[in-house]
């Protein structure tokens, strides 16, 4: 049976962003993002320096109505035009993932519509393929507040975990340093701001993992080194060259543990298209995406980075997945739970425990 057009409305509910929207996929592939809404609790949680996860719940509750009904009139289609929902189920913050799924099993039921109950993680893992050409496989660093993960992607559910962090998330780490710095939460987006005018090599910082077999992350020595040198700061000028020696040490690591999995993934895939692609929140980080794209130019690897507003939290990235996901006649059913945890990839969860994706939930 030829595989029909799927029209697709998205929730994500999943941490501090209230995200509904419609994404059209086409048979062989062409994607069409008709609307994406995105309402931010950043001005609720900042007062507190992170997301506070009842501050979060109750967000979602009072805004989900509003934003999916606005996704749909911008959309254009008409619940009468839509195939099939999709929701975040997981991994996040419970309370606030419960909101998006019970919503969209809501408007499954009422609609006689089919549900996906999509991975967050594999939202972030096919957010690429809703700007560009991205065929499976793919080598992917996911990289975002709660998960710093280099994954091998071949197709929807099919993901094979190459490496992790052994302690914090590479967005967690700039949150972390943000706030020693001062700056206001998110971190990640402030830091990169104040590093603009800094000098990278006043500071010298430890570099974890340099040159160590295996593709794990490690980010605890860099931020307890950073967050010691933040308090002995007296003058300004300081503080902007210890963000931009913070945002090279990450970027570096990121892009040196990368390149060894790179070089890795091109023996096993000898003879193929090689793809590197960069998801997560930290993704938009310009210092970021310049060292993955040349690594993998270096190493013969096309690269693709989503679009800014992709690569934070959205819900066009959860419609997608469950596009693809439905495409295939998969679908959940209406009880299908809201997930605190769960790893992309569970064979590799269970194999080594203490580095369970999601274990501190999403922006820890
Ligand atoms: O993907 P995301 O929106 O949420 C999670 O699923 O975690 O990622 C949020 C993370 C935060 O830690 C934030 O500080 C970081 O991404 N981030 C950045 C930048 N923009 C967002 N980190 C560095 N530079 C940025 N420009
Ligand atoms: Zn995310």
């Amino acid at each position: 049976m030829p595989e029909a057009v799927q029209t697709i409305l998205g929730l994500e509910t999943s941490c501090d962003e209230t995200a509904a929207a419609v994404v059209r996929r086409w048979p062989a592939g062409r994607v069409e993002v008709l609307s994406s809404v995105i309402a931010s609790q950043i001005a609720e949680h900042a007062p507190y320096g992170g997301v506070v996860p009842e501050i979060a719940a109750r967000a979602h509750v009072e805004s989900i109505d509003a934003i999916a009904a606005r996704a749909m009139t911008d959309a254009g289609v008409g619940y009468d035009g839509l195939t099939g929902v999709a929701a975040t189920a997981g991994p996040g913050l419970v309370g606030g993932v419960m909101v998006g799924l019970a919503f969209g099993k809501a408007v499954a039921l009422a609609r006689g519509l089919p549900l996906a109950a999509v991975n967050h993680l594999e939202g972030h893992a096919l957010s690429a393929r809703l700007a560009a050409e991205v065929p499976y496989p793919f080598l992917l660093l996911l990289v975002s507040g709660g998960h710093c993960q280099l994954i091998e992607v071949s197709g929807p559910g099919a993901h094979r975990r190459l490496g992790t962090t052994i302690d914090d998330a590479a967005g967690e780490a700039f949150d972390k340093i943000a706030k020693s710095l001062g700056l206001p939460y998110p971190g990640g987006p402030a830091l990169e701001r104040l590093a603009k005018s800094g000098d990278a090599t006043r500071f010298p910082l430890p570099r974890a993992l340099l040159g160590r077999a295996g593709f794990d992350f490690s980010f605890s020595g860099l931020k307890t080194a950073a967050a010691r040198l933040a308090e002995a700061i007296t003058e300004d000028a300081h503080r902007a060259d210890l963000a931009a020696a913070v945002q090279t040490a990450i970027a570096g690591q990121l892009a040196e543990r990368t390149d060894r999995a790179m070089a890795a993934y091109a023996r096993e895939h000898e003879g193929r298209d090689l793809r590197l692609v960069v998801a997560g929140g930290v993704a938009a980080n310009a210092c970021v995406r310049a060292k993955l794209e040349d690594a993998a130019q270096t190493r013969g690897f096309s690269f693709t980075a989503p679009p800014l507003t992709y690569c934070t939290d959205n819900a066009a990235m959860i419609a997608l997945a469950g596009a693809e996901r439905l495409a295939l006649g998969w679908s959940d059913p209406l009880d299908a739970p809201a997930r605190p945890r769960w790893p992309l990839d569970a064979a590799a969860a269970l194999a080594n425990p203490t580095h369970v994706a999601g274990r501190k939930g999403a922006k820890a």
